[in-house]
Order: structure tokens, then C-alpha cells, then sequence
């Protein structure tokens, strides 16, 4: 009985393993594309909540916030904010818009961002929207 690999042999190992692995990836390429939209939220996405985004990406809050785990780890994860603070978009606003203006001394602090109602409803509601998409329980930590 021969235990050599010939070079057939090695070469169908290593053009059928490509294969194989080649099609599990698009395979699961393919399903996650066809999840996406039932657990992305996507249909809750209004002209405030976008509005919300803009200022979210124009403000930086990425910079010291992660949103889903994404972000810096300077200030709380705010994916799950929403739920955290009482599924309540007022008391989002509240803290917003009751940071003080010179922070607060010796303590990593929340900017005042001076922002309008409006723009407070939107960035909140955004927030709620972030909130609502089913992240399969991502992040695993409620702070990030
Ligand atoms: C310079 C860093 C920094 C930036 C930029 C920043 N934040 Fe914060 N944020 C913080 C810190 C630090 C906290 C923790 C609370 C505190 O002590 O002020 C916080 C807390 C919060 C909270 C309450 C979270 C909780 O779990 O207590 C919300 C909501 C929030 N930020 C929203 C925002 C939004 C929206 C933006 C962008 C417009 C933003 N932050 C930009 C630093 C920042």
C-alpha cells in the first residue's frame, strides 16, 4: 500500500478545498444579504431619523461613543441607550441638552452640543432607531 501524496492527489486537496471554501463564502455571503433586511430596521428609517444621522456623523459622536460596538471607548456604547434610559426618547434630550457648558471638571464629560428641539428630537430618534435593530445581541456588554 503506497502512503505517498502524488502530485494529482495534492493538487484535486488543494483545487477542490479552494472550491469548497469558495462556495461556503458565497453561500454565506448570500444568507447574510438575505437576512440583512428583516433585521436591519431599515423600514424605520424616517426623514428624522436620517436627519439624526447627519448630526450624529457632523458632531463626531463616534469619536468618544461606539455605536453597536463601533466607536471609540472614550464615553458609553449608545445602541442600546434608548432602552437603557426607560425606552424614552425625553430623557435622551434631557441629558443632551443638560450637559454643562464647561464640562465637568476633573471627570471625562459630555460636550454641550447647543443643539436645536429639533435637532434633539432627531439625534433621539435616531438613537431609538439604533436601538430597535436586532443586533442578534451585539454588543454582549450593556456598556459595550
Ligand atoms: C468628547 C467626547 C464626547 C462626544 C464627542 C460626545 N459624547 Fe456623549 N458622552 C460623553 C461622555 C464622557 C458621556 C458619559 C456621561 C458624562 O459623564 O457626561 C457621554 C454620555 C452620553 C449619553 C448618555 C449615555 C449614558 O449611557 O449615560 C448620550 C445619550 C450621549 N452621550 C450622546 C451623544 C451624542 C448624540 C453625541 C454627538 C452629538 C455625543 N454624545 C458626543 C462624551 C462624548
Amino acid at each position: 500500500m503506497s502512503e505517498v501524496l502524488t502530485k494529482t492527489m495534492a493538487r484535486n486537496i488543494y483545487y477542490g478545498g479552494s472550491l469548497f471554501f469558495l462556495l461556503l463564502f458565497l453561500g454565506l455571503t448570500l444568507h447574510t444579504e438575505m437576512k440583512l433586511p428583516e433585521r436591519d430596521n431599515r423600514g424605520a428609517i424616517t426623514e428624522q431619523v436620517a436627519h439624526g444621522k447627519r448630526l450624529w456623523e457632523e458632531n463626531n459622536c463616534i469619536g468618544c461613543h461606539t455605536l453597536l460596538g463601533e466607536g471609540a471607548y472614550f464615553a458609553p456604547e449608545l445602541g442600546n441607550v434608548y432602552t437603557r434610559f426607560g425606552n424614552s426618547t425625553d430623557v435622551i434630550k434631557g441629558f443632551i441638552k443638560g450637559r454643562p457648558a464647561d464640562g465637568i471638571p476633573n471627570r471625562r464629560s459630555m460636550p454641550q452640543f447647543n443643539f436645536t428641539d429639533d435637532e434633539l428630537e432627531a439625534i433621539a430618534q435616531f438613537l431609538k432607531y439604533a436601538s430597535e435593530i436586532n443586533t442578534t445581541k451585539w454588543p454582549p456588554n450593556i456598556q459595550g
